[in-house]
């Protein structure tokens, strides 16, 4: 019922020493999101009869990004790969189909690569099928061994690999599938006999060779895919990536960017259709922005940042946890902050929200029509009526509660007009 015979096993135990960071390399972030979770969609998407992510360094910071369903195994002593996958197997018992294993450093793998490297097993009955990739600078990677046949026949690791070696470009992604029960049987018998006295995965392969068994593989296209993080050189590398396809996907949804390569649109931001993003306009967490909406340029939008249609948000501007109505403009230089904005509000340049009192942050209110004069502080909590005015340089006190219609101005502002 739905229940594939593929069982994912998740390498995510590693410190990542060459990260040189006291975070577990697989929640450094990339386009603003955890590495391991771009993993996790590949695993979501496939469907697996069960998931074991391997956990070590750090693993109860870790284990906070697994979705229920998904078991923990955890790696005592950071031994290898091999010895990581082996502490997944038990949580495997009685399961004889195919174990898909995945490294949660490798965040630009795609789904459709996945189902290739699982359709060629299935297809030839292999007992292991391997993706790999051609590079013009392998360095770094595992290098793939081929026999006179080219038949696969071992993996040399880069630390390991002789001069012969060191000039193959083909390498191992790290990505494998393998018959659960030979798998389960040649991990006993790999040894860490090389350069990091580590049990290294990839030995199974020449183990699988001297056994006659059928390994094959697969070879990547488009070889970002087979990026592996190991070091914020690496990282930054993934990210500019990454940060591609998601500027080229709000392209083809109808979004203008002025120019990509100087646009930080984070991981899961939501734009809508007409809206022109200009340069230099970084987004955070949780970010939505309507249609027709004119962004930047120079505007950072941080984390829980909702924006409707038709607004327009001008130059050297800073949102955070606020809320923006339609047809609302801010043009030129601001911080709104923990704010509700209403429609068709006019934010006027060097206006400041403060919002926190030095303990906690407080909610600015501004109703619909509200017009913000120009360099007004509107300290924090503070409410701003319908229709109603601040005067340039206006110093709002905090707990006013301007009403609708109202004009007020000077510091502290007072009131000019009665409401009515
Ligand atoms: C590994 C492969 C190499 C391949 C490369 C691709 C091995 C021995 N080498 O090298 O052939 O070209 O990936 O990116 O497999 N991990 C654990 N426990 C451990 C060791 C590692 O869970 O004891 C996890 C890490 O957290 C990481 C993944 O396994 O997510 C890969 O480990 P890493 O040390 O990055 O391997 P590479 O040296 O990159
Ligand atoms: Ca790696």
């Amino acid at each position: 019922m739905g229940k594939t015979n593929i069982a994912v096993i998740i390498l995510a135990a590693g410190k990542g020493t060459r990260m040189k960071s006291e975070v577990p390399k697989v929640l450094h972030e990339v386009c603003g999101r955890p590495m391991l979770l771009y993993c996790l969609d590949l695993v979501r998407k496939l469907k697996p009869y069960k998931t074991v992510a391997v956990l070590g360094y750090k693993h109860e910071e870790v284990r906070k990004y697994l979705p229920v369903g998904v078991k923990v195994a955890i790696q005592k002593t950071i031994a290898g790969t091999a010895d990581a996958v082996k502490q997944a197997i038990p949580e495997l018992k009685g399961f004889s189909g195919t174990v898909l294993v995945l490294y949660a450093d490798t965040p630009l793998l795609k789904e459709s690569t996945l189902r290739a490297l699982l359709a060629r097993k299935a297809e030839n009955d292999a007992d292991a099928v391997l993706l790999t990739a051609n590079l013009d600078n392998p360095s770094g990677y595992g290098r793939i061994l081929r026999d006179k046949y080219s038949c696969i026949c071992g993996i040399a690791e880069d630390k390991d690999a002789d001069a012969f070696q060191k000039e193959i470009k083909e390498i191992n992604t790290g990505i494998m599938c393998f018959d659960a029960i030979e798998l389960t049987k040649a991990l006993r018998r790999v040894k860490p006999q090389n350069q990091k006295k580590e049990y290294y995965l990839t030995d199974v392969i020449g183990i699988f060779h001297g056994q006659s068994r059928l390994i094959e593989s697969v070879n990547l296209k488009d070889i970002n895919e087979a990026l592996g993080v190991n070091s914020r050189v690496d990282l930054a590398q993934a990210n500019g990536i990454m940060q591609k396809i998601i500027n080229k996907k709000l392209m083809e949804e109808g979004v203008t960017i002025v120019d990509p390569s100087s646009t930080f649109i984070n991981y899961g931001t939501k734009i809508g259709p007409d809206t022109i993003i200009y340069p230099f306009t970084v987004t955070e967490k949780n970010v939505i922005i309507g249609k027709r909406c004119s962004i930047g340029p120079f505007v950072h939008l941080r984390e829980n940042t909702h924006i409707k249609d038709n607004v327009l948000v001008g130059n050297f501007l800073e949102l955070v946890r606020s809320r923006i109505g339609k047809n609302s403009f801010m043009k030129h230089f601001a911080y709104i902050g923990d704010s509700i904005v209403g429609a068709g509000v006019n934010i006027g340049a060097g206006t400041v929200t403060a919002n926190f009192d030095g303990k906690k942050k407080n909610l600015t209110v501004i109703k619909d029509n509200a017009f913000i004069g120009s360099h007004t502080v509107l300290v924090a909590p503070v409410k701003v009526g319908k229709a109603a005015k601040t005067g340039a340089g206006s110093i709002v006190l905090r707990n006013t509660n301007i009403a609708d219609n109202a004009v007020v101005a000077g510091v502290p502002a007072r009131s000019l007009k009665k409401s009515g």
